[in-house]
């Protein structure tokens, strides 16, 4: 009996094997959890591709995959209309997915950042997480959780994570904005802030080796985390075992936000 058994939800962010998202559905499927997924769409159709090879290192064939570039809200309505058509009701939603220009990512340079870059960090990584939530709960009807990944760059100044900064303090409170407005229907949405992992997104951060070593140096647990760490917290709030925890933050980072010097 897997502790997601009987529950349906839909994942956004599977770039490729080494993407958070893949690591949670990897958790999320052994534990049971029949999943839909979405890709970024592109021209020549080669995130499909690096995404359906993904979803197949799951085990999963022939998926439930619709395109979705989260900054248009009319793919991601389109993207709950098909699985309410399809499914019905959904029991989850993981929102893995983040964007900022790495232009602007880079060590030292936070301070040249553009409007447009601003907005449109903070568009596709936060606002997101809002635009899913308002299309999932119609669909939640039995109640739900819905998990956003975060990262402590957003709370505490991380050089060269920068606007991502920005746009991980906006997807935190947006959280917990969504965890107080939809508690009374039984809908829980919390964030994963998990520790570096070594991904398509994170290799844009300019600092990022740095913040593996320091991870390594200074994080309780003297360690950087796996992304298996990272999927079974995520199994966890998404399951009925987390039925009384809403609005939360849960650190997967071997301890590291608790240090000082
Ligand atoms: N890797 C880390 O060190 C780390 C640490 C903490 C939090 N996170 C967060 O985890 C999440 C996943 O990132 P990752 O590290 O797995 O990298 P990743 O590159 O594997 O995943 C990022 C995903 O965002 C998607 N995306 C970007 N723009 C989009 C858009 N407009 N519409 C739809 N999807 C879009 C990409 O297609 C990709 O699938 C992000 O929110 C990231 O900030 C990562």
């Amino acid at each position: 009996m897997g502790l997601m058994d009987n529950k349906r939800g839909i994942v956004f962010g599977i770039a490729n094997d080494r993407s958070y998202a893949w690591h949670i559905s990897n958790q999320l499927a052994q534990a049971g959890a029949q999943l839909a997924f979405t890709h970024l769409p592109d021209p020549k159709g080669k995130m499909e591709r690096r995404c359906r090879s993904a979803i197949s290192e799951l085990g999963i064939e022939d998926p439930w995959l619709m395109p979705c570039d989260a900054s248009k809200d009319e793919d991601i309505q389109a993207v709950f209309d098909k699985l309410q058509k399809d499914f019905g009701t959904i029991d989850f939603v993981v929102h893995s997915i983040a964007f900022a220009d790495r232009q602007f990512l880079q060590i030292g340079n936070f301070h040249t950042t553009t409007r447009e870059a601003w907005t449109q960090a903070i568009d596709i990584s936060a606002y997101t997480l809002l635009a899913m939530t308002r299309g999932a709960a119609p669909l939640m009807t039995n109640g739900g959780s819905i998990i956003a990944m975060t990262y402590y760059g957003g709370e505490k100044i991380i050089p060269g994570y920068n606007i991502m900064g920005i746009a991980k303090a906006a997807l935190e409170h947006t959280a917990r904005y969504l965890a107080e407005e939809l508690g009374e229907k039984n809908i829980r949405v919390n964030t994963i802030s998990g520790g570096p992992l070594r991904t398509l997104a994170s290799s844009a951060v300019g600092g990022i080796d740095k913040m593996y070593e320091h991870q390594q140096a200074k994080a309780p647990l003297r360690r950087n985390i796996t992304g298996d760490e990272v999927g079974n917290t995520a199994v966890f709030l998404l399951s009925d075992m987390a039925s009384a925890i809403t609005g939360e933050n849960i650190y997967v980072d071997a301890g590291f936000n608790i240090v000082g010097l």
